[in-house]
């Protein structure tokens, strides 16, 4: 009789000897990475379900070698829970399915675990409408554990067009998968999903957002320092957490928070957030990690002005350079407009021209130029060297008054402003340290995206002006914004 230890033991060596015969390319194709022993206990560990019950069934889709049921199998029976459980299986490449059996078949023997494997697309073999066309149900699960598969399918793939409901173009499976595992979780019942962190702010998962806040509430989150240790030896580029929601509206005070940065789990740190601070009114969710972080947020939530409600709404640059080269220019012509990019954003200035091709754009489509106004620039895109995300730069109109019009690249966002001490007071905001952390914790990613400029809060208008005024004629340094964001902002 295998122990309810061996158990686990018994899955992870099938796992590792079945990473050794597929080659990672292939295992890529189907977002195929499996979850490392430690993530798999803790994730179990999280759940906290009636024990009085006679029957959990629990939802694994995407199951791969099954150890994320077996880990949480072991970890009821190690609670003592003595009633039925029942575990269904989703998992579509053919190769990984007679491991699963096996697995599973040994759990059924060890456990008294009862299991079904679907050889099925989950996605698809679910109805994602709350009732059918005969009016059917879903099918409920008391749990549901996941590692779903990380992959952007098109927009017209036939999950997404399934699903249209969270999607805004072409959907990543992982949160598909998070919005099916939710239709098929049983009202307060609870879900623990180990996914990547970029849905946490931005236009593009709003729908989801929505969808998710609409139908659960978050009670604990897990963030892992490094993102290499999730998967064990295997190097993934997303940033990754553990997320546990539970099918209610009945909201905690607060969120119990957790982190770590070894493997093994030895460092992990517990601490409880205000539900509110962690999600916030918009829907974007805040990945605290420290008192600092909180004060953070505290601050900045502390405004209750945004861009958007101003009127200084941030945008993106016009010009795709590479497919508008029939008007770009490299030196100064008859009729032709300084095009500004990234590059031109140095030392809280924009300088340009910088003497590098193509920084004139000779056209008269007014889709391609905008009024030569005070402006603050801010590039879109940074690298993870860099110590700043928030990188802008002060465009004044009276620098370049021969000027009707000017351009700018799409790699670059900006700030229409009506008055130079309005470009000088945005530059204060985004320029500060508060504002770069900030927009840290708010996304993960290096693009600054402005749809979550534009909801950042920040101080009215009026207030914007003040902090300009008293920016001009000092050094535009972080620390001069620094230092007048604090009088400002407390
Ligand atoms: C990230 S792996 C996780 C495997 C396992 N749950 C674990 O945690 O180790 C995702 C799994 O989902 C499977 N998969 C991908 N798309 C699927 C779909 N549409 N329906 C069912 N399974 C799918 C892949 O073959 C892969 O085994």
């Amino acid at each position: 009789m295998v122990s309810s230890q061996d158990v686990l033991n018994i899955a992870y060596r099938t796992t590792e000897a079945f990473v050794d015969t597929i080659p990672k390319q292939e295992r890529k194709k189907y977002g195929q990475f499996f979850t490392s022993r430690k993530t798999a206990e803790f994730m179990a560990s999280l759940f906290a379900i009636d024990y009085a019950k006679e029957e959990l069934k629990i939802l694994d889709a995407g199951a791969g070698t099954g150890v994320l049921t077996i880990a949480l199998a072991v970890q009821l029976r190690k609670n003592g829970y003595k009633g039925q459980i029942t575990a269904v299986c989703y998992e579509k490449d053919a190769k990984v399915l007679p491991i699963l059996f096996k697995n599973l078949e040994c759990l059924n023997e060890s456990l008294g675990v009862c299991y079904e494997i679907r050889r099925d697309n989950y996605l698809l073999s679910q109805n994602f409408n709350e009732i059918d066309l005969f009016n059917r149900v879903a099918e409920q699960y008391d749990m549901v554990i996941g590692n779903p598969p990380y992959q952007k399918i098109p927009k017209d793939a036939p999950e997404a067009k399934a699903m249209c409901e969270v999607c805004h173009g072409a959907p990543n499976m992982y949160f598909l998968f998070w919005a099916m595992g939710i239709h098929n979780l049983r009202a307060g019942g609870e879900m623990v999903y180990i996914i990547p962190r970029s849905w946490t702010s931005g236009a593009y998962f709003e729908r989801f957002r929505s969808y998710l806040f609409r139908h659960c509430v978050i009670t604990n989150i897990h963030i892992f320092g490094s993102r290499d240790k999730v998967f064990d030896g295997e190097f993934v580029l997303q940033e990754t957490m553990i997320i546990k929601v539970k099918k209610t509206k009945e909201k905690s005070p607060y969120i119990r928070m957790s982190s770590c940065q070894a493997s093994d789990f030895v460092d992990i740190r517990y601490y409880n957030v205000n539900y509110g601070t962690i999600v916030a009114p918009n829907q974007f969710v805040f990945l605290v990690t420290s008192a600092e972080e909180l004060e953070i947020l505290s601050r900045v939530n502390s405004q209750t002005n945004t861009l958007q409600s101003d009127d200084l709404r941030m945008r993106t640059g016009l010009i795709v350079d590479f497919r508008s080269r029939e008007v770009l220019r490299d030196n100064s012509e008859d009729g032709s407009y300084p095009l500004i990019y990234s590059h031109h954003i140095r030392n809280g200035r924009v300088s340009w021209p910088d003497g590098r091709k193509a920084e004139y754009i000779l056209t008269q489509k007014r889709g391609y130029l905008q009024e030569n106004t005070d402006y603050l620039f801010v590039k879109r895109f940074t690298s993870k060297e860099e110590n700043r995300r928030l990188q802008c730069g002060i465009y004044l109109k009276s620098d370049f008054s021969q000027y009707k019009y000017i351009s700018t690249q799409n790699k670059v966002n900006y700030i229409r402003c009506d008055a130079p001490e309005l470009a000088y007071g945005l530059f204060v905001i985004l320029n500060s340290t508060l504002y770069d952390s900030y927009y840290r914790i708010l996304n993960g990613s290096t693009q600054v995206n402005s749809t979550e400029i534009n909801l950042m809060p920040v101080p009215s208008k009026d207030t914007i002006r003040q902090m300009g005024r008293e920016l001009i004629g000092m050094e535009l340094t972080e620390d001069n914004c620094n230092k007048i964001i604090d009088r400002w902002i407390r």
